[in-house]
């Protein structure tokens, strides 16, 4: 008998939604967290701290430039960092308590220590070994920095360390203008610091909807955030606690240095599979690091699970919690599925942008015929009212059909706009469908709704 149905290994967003669902379903489940607190990345050193400092300099940001415009006057507040360090954490304990409540609800043990798989079916913690019937590994991944920069955590660091500088500094150059990149240089924009975000090719957000991604870059701009495209960064050298990093610009070859305070390195992640012993137990990884799956999440060796950033595609936290479930539902003899065609994307700065399905680039690279409906916030009451009339939704249909393929938004709530347009690409809407849906008014949404309009007959408040 085994002591477990199922071990998860690691608590992020992946593996604690996987061992929450496969206890629901009656397996008995314990989860290995090396960390002091459940949550992983997304909780403890990404995705719910960087919010709370985008809300909080969000909100320093509408005192000093929007307040006065509506009437409430007076001194703009100051920043006291240690007290916004410590909102910071009080939301990060109050989101890592709430899944150690929710393990407790669900009868989810907690094996607290770093796991590793001497073979299948049993997972090693500590001088523990404890056996299961199947094991998921939601390692989750880590920062990868470049060949010439070494990451000290104070003046070189990643997001791990920029979301607990010492202090904010005067100056800093991000490298990379990707998510991570664009979100923390806002906070620290909006902090008072000149940041300069340097960028290895000629647009920021790679991937992401080409108008969109130009949109973005000129309203950051505005907002006081420098740009550096086209540049490969090769070298960040630290002297007296000052960083100068060197790129070189890949039009001509030429080589410029930027000085900076601090320098956040954001140039991707990869996935975390040390110490796992995941080759000695005989599971396959592909060239890039990522363990190797089947379209089960089943690894190599029967019984070895990987959901998650540890495997291929966006490392995203709800596409993790996603495959958690999916995989728990395998396990319990289910028919587990995610729909990798309708992932959302966020970026949660002001605006916010976020995007699912076909951008128009991949549509002309596959050659299909497909319409576009755009509609813009300044017709849009709501986003007018709140200074957010810059920015618009971008809809894509199919030319014949007018199945929804894909929506491109960058504006006052987009992160939760989009996800009408998730729903509706799961149930193989049309635009027309969109466009017929009552949107209640004044809201954000009917910015969705005026997109889908244009998709058709044109929309009304254009
Ligand atoms: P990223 O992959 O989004 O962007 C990295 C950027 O660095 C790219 O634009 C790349 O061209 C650039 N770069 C690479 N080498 C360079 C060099 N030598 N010089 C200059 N630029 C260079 O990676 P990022 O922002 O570090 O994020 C990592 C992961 O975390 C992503 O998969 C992201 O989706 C995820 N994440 C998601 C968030 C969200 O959903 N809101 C928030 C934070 C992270």
């Amino acid at each position: 008998m085994a002591d477990y149905d199922v071990i998860v290994i690691g608590a992020g967003p992946g593996g604690y939604v996987c061992a929450i669902r496969c206890a629901q379903l009656g397996l008995k489940t314990a989860v290995v967290e090396g960390r002091e607190t459940l949550g992983g990345t997304c909780l403890n050193v990404g995705c719910i701290p960087s919010k709370a400092l985008l809300h909080a300099t969000h909100q320093l940001h509408e005192a000093e430039h929007n307040f006065a415009k509506m009437g409430l006057k007076g001194k703009s507040p100051s920043v006291d960092w240690k007290q916004m360090q410590a909102y910071k954490q009080d939301v990060i304990d109050g989101n890592t308590k709430g899944i150690e409540f929710l393990f407790k609800k669900n009868k989810v043990d907690w094996l607290k220590g770093w796991g590793s798989i001497p073979e299948a079916g049993k997972v090693k913690v500590g001088d523990e070994v404890h056996t299961a019937k199947s094991i998921v590994v939601a390692t989750g991944s880590e920062p990868s920095s470049l060949p010439g920069i070494e990451i000290d955590e104070k003046t070189v660091v990643t997001s791990t360390g920029a979301l607990s500088l010492g202090k904010i500094p005067k100056s800093m150059v991000v490298i990379g203008a990707g998510v991570i990149g664009l979100e923390m240089g806002s906070v620290y924009a909006r902090l008072g610091a000149e940041v300069t975000v340097v960028e290895y090719l000629d647009a920021i957000t790679p991937g992401m909807d080409g108008e969109v991604a130009r949109s973005f870059q000129k309203i950051l701009t505005k907002q006081g955030l420098k740009f550096v495209l086209g540049a490969a960064v090769q070298a960040v050298d630290v002297k007296n606690g000052k960083a100068t990093v060197k790129y070189q610009l890949r039009k001509d070859d030429s080589q410029a240095t930027i000085d900076a305070e601090t320098v956040l390195v954001a140039t991707g992640r990869k996935p975390y599979t040390d110490g796992l012993g995941l080759e000695g137990a005989g599971v396959e990884l592909l060239p890039r690091g990522q363990i190797k799956i089947d379209d089960h999440w089943k690894t190599s060796i029967p019984g070895i699970y990987a959901i998650g950033d540890a495997v291929v595609g966006p490392m995203l936290a709800h596409k993790a919690e996603d495959e958690g479930m999916a995989v728990a539902e395998v396990i319990a003899g289910k028919h587990g599925h995610v729909n990798y065609a309708v992932i959302p994307g966020v970026i949660y700065t002001t605006p916010e942008v976020a995007s699912v399905g076909l951008t128009e680039e991949a549509l002309k690279q596959e050659g299909r015929a497909y319409k576009v409906g755009k509609f813009s916030f300044m017709g849009n009451a709501r986003a007018k009212a709140v200074f957010q009339g810059e920015g618009f939704v971008k809809l894509i249909a199919d030319k014949e059909t007018d199945r929804v393929l894909g929506c491109h938004i960058i504006g006052p709530g987009a992160g939760d706009l989009i996800h009408e347009i998730c729903v509706a690409m799961e149930f193989g809407a049309s635009a027309q469908d969109v466009a017929l849906t009552c949107h209640a008014h004044p809201t954000f949404s009917e910015a969705v709704r005026e997109a889908a309009l244009a998709c058709g007959d044109g929309a009304i408040h254009a």
